[in-house]
């Protein structure tokens, strides 16, 4: 069996990793394309290298652009691999618009696809990532579901006869670094200077279209963080920079020291470091839940619902809203209740494989 995975975003990486590694020591055979979607070094390269995942394939260098330009992009590019590979799989990642295109182009090729990370719903048509979830579902032939949750939205559009439940691929991984960075394995992250390792202080991330592009939005997010009274290590990715700069808003500011994005590992140190999370990203939501750390998410909903049961994580549209209540959310201790395992087992991978082997025989 022949897979060919797309990937282009920095979340896809990540989910690349543990996929890459399970396929590594079958008889299959995993072809990587990377469409360029993210090119800076800390949102692309770092990956490949810190998690060990093989240089992509082919390269289709599309860049930035409006969702047209750039999903139009990969779309147009994807063909000649398509006809190069004819892979009996091609499997696309989450939620970006390269995953959007990438089925898109194997479904105009009549080959099969499979979606991993399918059926996630935020029910929230403003984000773009909603629309390529969707459209990305109801176009695949399988559908790899990381939760009971995404199986339940999946039969709801009456998708369940293409869907199966593998668990989250970003347990594996997660679970994996984690022992590493716990082992000495990996060495300190390069935390913000002005913040001492040693004492409490925050991880943030902010980048959603929804919170970086309106200046109102976002001049209120940086003033609340600026408020905290423990340091905030905000790593700022780059439409965070682009779109504050653009807008004249400083983003260093009180207790918030800018620094670049981090590798993987170092990311999962940083958070295993730090007393919680203020994000807006999914992703690090759903790592502060399995590393234990309290989690406030920058957002009216989240796709990762399992992660508010018991308070660790909490959302918050807009902090001016809350008040002084803000400062008592964000800097909140853990909550003393146990976690379920509502992802998986750190095995999903390898299920994803199995899966994708069983259909192309079946
Ligand atoms: C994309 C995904 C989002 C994912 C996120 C993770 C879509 C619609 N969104 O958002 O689901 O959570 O990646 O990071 O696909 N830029 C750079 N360098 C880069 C990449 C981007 O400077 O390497 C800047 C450009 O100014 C660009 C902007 O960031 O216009 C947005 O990049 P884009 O790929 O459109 O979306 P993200 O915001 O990264």
């Amino acid at each position: 069996m022949k897979v060919l995975s797309v990937v282009g975003a920095r979340p896809q990486l990540v989910k690349l990793a543990p996929i890459a590694q399970a396929f590594s020591g079958t008889e299959h055979e995993h072809v990587i394309v990377h469409t360029g979607q993210h090119y800076d070094v800390n949102l692309s390269d770092v990956f490949f290298t810190g998690l060990g995942i093989p240089d992509p394939d082919a390269h289709l260098g599309v860049g930035s652009g409006s969702h047209g330009v750039q999903t139009g992009a990969v779309l147009s590019a994807m063909d000649p691999v398509l006809e190069l590979e004819r892979p009996d799989w091609v499997l696309v990642y989450g939620d970006t618009n390269s995953t959007l295109a990438g089925a898109v182009a194997a479904v105009k090729m009549h080959i099969p696809v499979a979606h991993l990370e399918a059926g996630l719903r935020s029910f929230n048509r403003r984000m773009p990532e909603e629309h390529n979830r969707v459209l990305t579902d109801h176009a695949a032939d399988l559908l790899l579901a990381p939760t009971e949750e995404a199986v339940r939205h999946l039969t709801a559009e009456g998708l369940a006869g293409r869907t199966e439940l593998v668990g989250d691929v970003m347990v594996d991984v997660c679970l994996r670094v984690r022992d590493d960075v716990l082992a000495g394995r990996h060495p300190a992250p390069a935390l913000p200077e002005g913040i001492d390792p040693a004492e409490p202080y925050l991880v943030a991330t902010l980048h959603r279209a929804e919170n970086t592009d309106d200046p109102r939005r976002l001049a209120g997010f940086i003033n609340a963080m600026a408020a905290l009274p423990v340091p905030v290590a905000l790593l700022a990715h780059p439409r965070l920079v682009a779109r504050a700069e653009a807008q004249g808003l400083k983003l260093a500011q009180g207790a918030v020291h800018v620094a670049h994005p981090l590798p993987y590992a170092s990311m999962v140190a940083a958070v295993l470091g730090s007393a919680g999370v203020v994000t807006d990203s999914g992703g690090l939501q759903k790592e502060a839940y399995l590393l234990g750390r309290p989690c406030t998410t920058l957002r009216g909903e989240t796709e990762w619902v399992e992660t508010l049961a018991d308070g660790w994580n909490h959302l918050v549209p807009d902090p001016a809203e809350l008040g002084d209540e803000w400062v008592k959310l964000a800097t909140r201790p853990a909550p003393e209740a146990a976690r379920g395992t509502p992802y998986g087992d750190g095995r999903a991978a390898h299920r994803v494989v199995e899966v994708l082997a069983r259909h192309h025989a079946g």
